[in-house]
């Protein structure tokens, strides 16, 4: 059968049900690209043998102003590897995930053993689903009371070792929580290198880029993505972007969701990726979206701010706002998998 060759658009009927057990472990390897990935850098890299994975970290593709430890880049492997696991399942397949494997070579962060297992449950078919239509919604949601059982099923579905959920609805708490992501953002506009970071991996999908953002993820009509890129470059955006993301904060989002780790290891931030990737699946199958606001993270002053913010025993990882939201914007390009599943 033809594959689709864009990853988004492929349907379960492709999947090879009659070729090799490694030749299945490719095709879902498509479904591990469709991750989340901080700047939408994408930065991994796979290799297969007759029944695993290897996940293998691309350094090339760090982010060494925002994320200086590639904490987020082992995340973002964590997303790949989440989906990559909810994707076996819907095919009937079990796997068998060993982070951090090989102490000697660090880039390399799991091996996933796959082996014939039960067929999914309607749960585990949901959750597959939702891996073609999740995207990351930057655009304010409606202000509404989220259903009672969304945040305990958000726990549930996130239990991966160590790793914890903690949901804030208005108050307080989450005015607080507010006012560190407005300080963490001035903190970061006002550094020239993480202007010209993040303008690196701004451009318009017109030119054929399968990484980074467009300009619509900020609003900006993609044809103008190289002027979003020009405007992040030239002005010190500081104070406005502060201001606007605190009122979208309090006015776009009933909820904001916390992720934390007991520690923070590799292990620990490969685990908050599993846990991220569930988690935005099963809002996605309820009908609910999500951005980032990882800004009070990223500053190292913030983060132990946030966790007290939070009344959060654990670690900060990932803070997300929830909600609803009128559409759903395009999908974000994705590298062709020849370029990120090793050939021998
Ligand atoms: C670890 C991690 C950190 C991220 N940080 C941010 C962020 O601070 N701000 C933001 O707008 N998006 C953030 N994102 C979302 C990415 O920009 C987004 O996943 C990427 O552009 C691909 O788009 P998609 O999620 O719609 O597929 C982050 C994603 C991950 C996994």
């Amino acid at each position: 059968m033809q594959l689709h060759e864009n990853l988004w658009e492929r349907s379960d009927a492709e999947f090879p049900s009659g070729g090799t057990l490694e030749e299945q472990l490719r095709f879902l390897i498509g479904y591990a690209t469709l991750a989340p990935s901080g700047h939408n850098t994408q930065p991994w890299l796979f290799g297969t043998g007759p029944d695993w994975v290897d996940v293998i970290a691309d350094r090339t593709r760090a982010l060494p102003i925002v994320d200086p430890h590639d904490r987020e880049l082992t995340i973002s492997c964590g997303a790949a590897i989440g989906l990559f696991e909810i994707a076996a399942r819907r095919f009937s397949l079990q796997t068998d995930v060993a982070l951090s494997p090989d102490g000697a070579f660090h880039d390399h962060l799991a091996q996933i053993t796959v082996s014939e297992g039960q067929p999914p449950s309607d749960a585990e078919i949901a959750l597959f689903e939702a891996i073609l239509t999740r995207r990351t919604d930057r655009s304010a949601y409606y202000m509404e009371a989220l259903p009672d059982d969304l945040d305990p099923a958000c726990r549930d579905i996130s239990e991966v070792d160590g790793i914890n959920v903690r949901f804030v609805e208005s108050g307080p708490i989450m005015e607080a929580i507010a006012d560190l992501v407005s300080k963490g953002d001035q903190i970061q506009f006002d550094d020239p290198s993480f202007r010209r970071e993040l303008a690196a991996w701004v451009h318009s999908f017109r030119l054929g880029s399968r990484d980074g953002m467009s300009g619509a993820g900020f609003g900006v009509p993609d044809i103008l993505a190289p002027a979003a890129r020009f405007v992040i470059r030239t002005f010190d955006l500081g104070n406005n972007v502060a201001a606007v993301d605190k009122n979208k904060i309090l006015a776009g989002s009933p909820a904001l969701v916390l992720l934390t780790s007991t520690a923070d290891h590799v292990d620990d931030w490969l685990n908050s990726g599993r846990a991220l990737a569930r988690l935005l699946l099963l809002l996605t199958s309820r009908g609910y979206t999500a951005s980032f606001l990882n800004q009070p993270i990223e500053v190292d002053e913030l983060r132990p701010a946030l966790q007290d913010a939070a009344r959060a025993t654990g670690l900060p990882q990932i803070l997300l706002r929830v909600g609803r939201s009128e559409r759903s914007p395009a999908p974000s390009a994705r590298r062709a998998l020849s370029d990120v599943i090793a050939t021998d």
